[in-house]
Formats: C-alpha cells, structure tokens, sequence
C-alpha cells in the first residue's frame, strides 16, 4: 500500500497484509480468455481443413466424373461408328468422283481448265470437311479436364443431332430440334453438355427401336422457364414403366441386355455439376419425357 519494497523493511518486520499479484487478482477471466481463444483456434483450424479437404475431394469429384464422361463418349460413340462413317464417307466419295471427272477433263484434246480449276476447289472443301467431322470426333473423345466456358445450349444440341442425323436415319427415326430462344447461354463445359445431350437422345432411340411403334419421333424443344435454360427431349417410345421411373438414374439400373446403366447416372452427375437438374417421366400419350434445367448465364440469354 506504502508501495516500500520488501527488501527495505527492518530485519524482524513482519509482512501482515501483501497486495495480490495480477495472476492472482485475476487467475478465472484470464483462464476463461484462454480456454476461449484456445478453442477459437481448434475451431478454425478445423474449419480450414475441413475446407482444404472438400476442396481436394471437390477436384478429384471433377477428375473422375471427367474419366467416367470419357468411358461413357466411347461406348455411345461404339453405337454411332454408322454415322461417323456415313459422314466422312460422303465427302471421301465425292472426292473420288472429282477427281475421276478432273482426270478425264485433262486427257481431252482442249481440257477447260477454269472448270478443272473449279473441280479442285470442291475437292479441298470436301477434303476439309471430313477432317473436320475426325477434329470433332478427336476433341469428344480426347481427355479433357472438367473446364467452364460460355456455351450456346442450341448449337451444341444442333451439334450432336449433326452425329445422330444418320444413325436415327438408318432406324428410320425422325429427329426434330425447336427451340424459342434464338442463342440459350449457360457456363459450362461443352462436351460434357453434349453428352448429355448426346445420351439423353441415344436412349430415346433405343426406346424406339424396341417399340416398333408406327410413329417414330425424337423431339429435342429447348426453352426459357424463369432463371433457367430448359431442355426437353421426348420420344415416341413405350415409355418407362411406373415402377423404375425413380431407378433410372442410378447407376448399373438398366432394362436392356447389352446396356450399362451408366448412360443417365452421368448424365444427372454432369447435370447437378452444372447445378442443374433433371427429370424423368412419361407423356400422357406414351413415350418418355426428360427435363433438363440449368441455370443460364447471366446476360447472354435472349428471349423468344
Ligand atoms: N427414353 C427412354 N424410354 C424408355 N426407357 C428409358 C429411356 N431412357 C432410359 N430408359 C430406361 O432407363 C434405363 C437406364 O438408362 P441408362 O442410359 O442409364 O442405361 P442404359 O441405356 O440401359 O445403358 P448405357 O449405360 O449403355 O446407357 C434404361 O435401361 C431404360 O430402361
Ligand atoms: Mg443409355
């Protein structure tokens, strides 16, 4: 109180009352203030590593539905070996006959050479076609990691009716493609988007070709419905029979003898990667119906 060391007092003096040291005075706040940044520090230590932890396990999610995208593009492009050929084949074809035409030309006594030179041409624009039909297959099925970019939902489903066309062809299936927004923008990644595209439209073929139904149709309709691009593709199949409709999209679900059952289960995992989401159901007058919704990017959209 006197604030006199203890050192000067008088030998024999005897210290009665000493001031409490700050420890003392206030050993329960400080240890209450500790335990509570202690905590704090657990807590946000776990926080960041519960973070890290989605983060890794978020790229590995991305890494493996990209492997599986892969092994699903090569089967669904197995089944459609007809329409590629179909379509580097007619180029090829028509190359042949020009060429054959440029050859007869020259051996004439006074070949036209404004028209050889004409043949020519054709034959590098069709030359180029065809690369450019093996440039797309390569880009579908190359390994490529989850990437997001600005994609037209029209043009990559006039894309993938390009690779359908001769194959539904072939199974005298009509495919029709309307839409009521000129461009349909959305994030994301195209060819994992025409997969599901792709998919969606290889399965209403199958449906169909079991059904030997008199009308023959795969209809793909894309729409505006409130924040969201809709896609809609139907068929004229039997449908799905009541009980699987909750089924279809797991995974190794399938009804058909040489299916995987992986086809639809990619699909909804691309799907709810894109945030999206996605239905299965029947027309009232038969055939099936499947619902794709996902969000459009913002400003890029324009409507009816
Ligand atoms: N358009 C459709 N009409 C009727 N049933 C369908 C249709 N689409 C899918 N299904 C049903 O859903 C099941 C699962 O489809 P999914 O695409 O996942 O596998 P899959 O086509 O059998 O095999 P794959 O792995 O080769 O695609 C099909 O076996 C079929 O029974
Ligand atoms: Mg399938």
């Amino acid at each position: 109180r006197w604030h006199i060391s203890e050192n000067n007092l008088p030998p024999g003096s005897q210290v009665l009352f000493r001031e409490p040291g700050l420890w003392a005075k206030y050993r329960w706040q400080a240890s209450l203030i500790t335990g509570v940044i202690l905590i704090q520090g657990v807590l946000i230590s776990g926080l960041l590593d519960e973070r890290r932890r989605r983060r890794v396990a978020e790229v590995e999610f991305r890494q493996r539905l990209a492997e599986l995208a892969r092994l699903n593009r090569h089967s669904a492009f197995s089944e459609l070996t007809t329409s590629i050929a179909h379509e580097i084949n007619q180029p090829l074809a028509s190359i042949l006959t020009n060429a054959e035409t440029a050859e007869l030309m020259l051996k004439s006594s006074s070949p036209n050479l404004e028209e050889v030179k004409e043949i020519l041409g054709d034959i590098k624009r069709d030359d180029q076609r065809a690369s450019e039909v093996i440039r797309r297959l390569r880009s579908l099925l190359k390994k490529t990691p989850f990437e997001v970019r600005d994609v037209d939902l029209n043009d990559t489903i006039r894309e993938v009716i390009r690779f359908v066309a001769a194959l539904a062809h072939g199974r005298d299936i009509e495919l029709r493609h309307a839409t009521t927004s000129a461009s349909l923008h959305v994030k994301g990644d195209p060819i994992q988007l025409q997969q599901v595209i792709l998919n969606l439209i290889i399965n209403a073929m199958d449906a169909i070709s079991e059904a030997e139904t008199k009308k023959r149709e795969i209809r793909v309709i894309t729409n505006i419905s409130g924040a969201s691009a809709e896609i809609i593709v139907s068929d004229t199949g039997p449908g799905i029979a009541a009980d699987n409709l909750k089924d279809v999209f797991d995974p190794f679900f399938t009804t058909k003898p040489q299916g995987m059952g992986i086809g639809l289960a990619i699909v909804r995992t691309i799907v709810e990667a894109h945030r999206g989401r996605i239905s299965a159901a029947n027309h009232a007058s038969g055939g099936a119906v499947f619902t794709v919704w996902l969000p459009i990017a913002h400003g890029r959209s324009n409507s009816a």
